[in-house]
């Protein structure tokens, strides 16, 4: 197969690949710079960058100057595409999207929450607003409300699956029944709820669909079903570029399948982990302590909370395994080394011309 490009927008990119956003440090400028410059789309994680045991005005102002500092990191390694991701639970999140704004980024990624405000924050038609959905529906619902308000349409969707990583915009109901929401039955489902749209706003409304794309064959099967190209994420993890610690990485290539879980997360959705001593801890646990004075996400009941997810995160980030959350795909626990960005993208590339 011939590799196509991926348009979104006002951005062209060579590669039909654009690495998914990843909280909590995990996709930072060195991942998302060397993604970009390899001609895939490099997404930057607005999520989690302020200290979680801070007080307000500190989290928000050192969430701010993060996100400034890693937008300018990686332009300063590419002039390739760059996209920042945000969640709606994040209560500083217009903050967030404004900062990237203001540092020049052209893609912004919205998931976990629906962005009804987004086209009305974001007015620059120059700047590619792109939701991340898990059904037709929902894209639907999206679409029509930016249409009456804004009169404006997206640039793209990401069609996120139930094989993903992190937060899944799917119920424990939906996940218990996997197949019937695979990405064979939702890229269909969705290139029919965006297609009125399409005719409407005269302008292509590129599909990218994530979760599981493992393969160069997978991302071959993706584009033959209609995708535009695929969000990847779990792959990216075991980088060198990707900035984790050596022991978040161990953990994806010490992974079995079994040990690739369903967990509920403080954010209110299911969330995909490995089941590690953190996650055995909290099943004979009531309660861990929690010291929040700057309530991060906007959904999180401090008080009945199990645990802090933000410092879970930020313990996996830093190697504390131990004491920390490591979110994954269902797919880590194929991965069973670590390459460079430019060894992968080229690995995936190669399989997919040769299908
Ligand atoms: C460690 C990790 C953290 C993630 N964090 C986020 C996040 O903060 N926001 C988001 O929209 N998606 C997040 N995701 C989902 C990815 O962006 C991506 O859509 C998904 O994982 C793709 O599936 P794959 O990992 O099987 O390639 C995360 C995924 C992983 C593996």
């Amino acid at each position: 197969m011939k590799i196509p490009k991926l348009e979104i927008g006002s951005i062209t990119a060579d590669i039909p690949i654009v690495q998914g956003g990843m909280g909590v440090r995990v996709s930072l400028s060195s991942l998302a710079g060397a993604v970009a410059r390899e001609g895939a789309v490099g997404t930057i994680s607005s999520i989690g960058l302020g200290d979680p045991e801070a007080s307000k005005n500190e989290y928000e102002k050192a969430s701010r100057e993060a996100l400034e500092l890693e937008i300018r990191k990686a332009k300063s390694m590419t002039n390739g595409h760059l996209a920042v991701n945000f969640m709606g639970v994040l209560s500083n999140v217009d903050d967030l999207i404004l900062t990237a704004v203001r540092e020049g980024i052209k893609m912004i990624v919205y998931g976990a929450g629906l962005p009804a405000k987004l086209p009305g924050l974001v007015e620059d038609p120059s700047i590619n607003l792109v939701p991340i959905v898990s059904s037709g529906r929902v894209a639907e619902l999206i679409l029509r409300s930016w249409e009456k308000r804004f009169a404006r349409t997206a640039d793209a969707l990401i069609l996120e699956g139930p094989l993903a990583g992190g937060h899944l915009g799917f119920s424990l109901e939906q996940l218990r029944n996997i197949d019937d929401y695979s990405l064979e039955k939702l890229i269909p489902e969705i290139l029919e709820a965006v297609k009125p749209f399409e005719d409407r706003f005269r302008k292509k409304i590129p599909v990218i669909a994530g979760g599981g794309v493992y393969t160069g064959a997978d991302i071959a099967r993706m584009l033959s079903l209609g995708a535009s190209g695929v969000q990847m994420a779990t792959r990216f993890v075991c980088t060198e570029e990707c900035g984790v610690s050596r022991e978040f990485k161990q953990s994806y290539l010490d992974a079995k399948e079994e040990d690739i879980v369903i967990i509920k997360s403080p954010v209110g959705m299911p969330g995909r982990a490995i089941r590690n001593k953190f996650l055995k801890k909290l099943d004979v646990v009531d309660k861990l302590q929690i010291k929040c004075d700057y309530r991060c996400l906007t959904v999180c009941k401090v008080a009945e909370a199990k645990y802090c997810i933000a410092l879970a995160l930020v313990n996996s980030y830093k190697g504390d395994v131990d004491n920390g959350l490591i979110f994954c795909g269902q797919n880590a626990y194929r991965i069973n080394k670590i390459v460079t960005v430019k060894e992968l993208i080229a690995e995936l590339m190669s399989e997919l011309e040769s299908v």
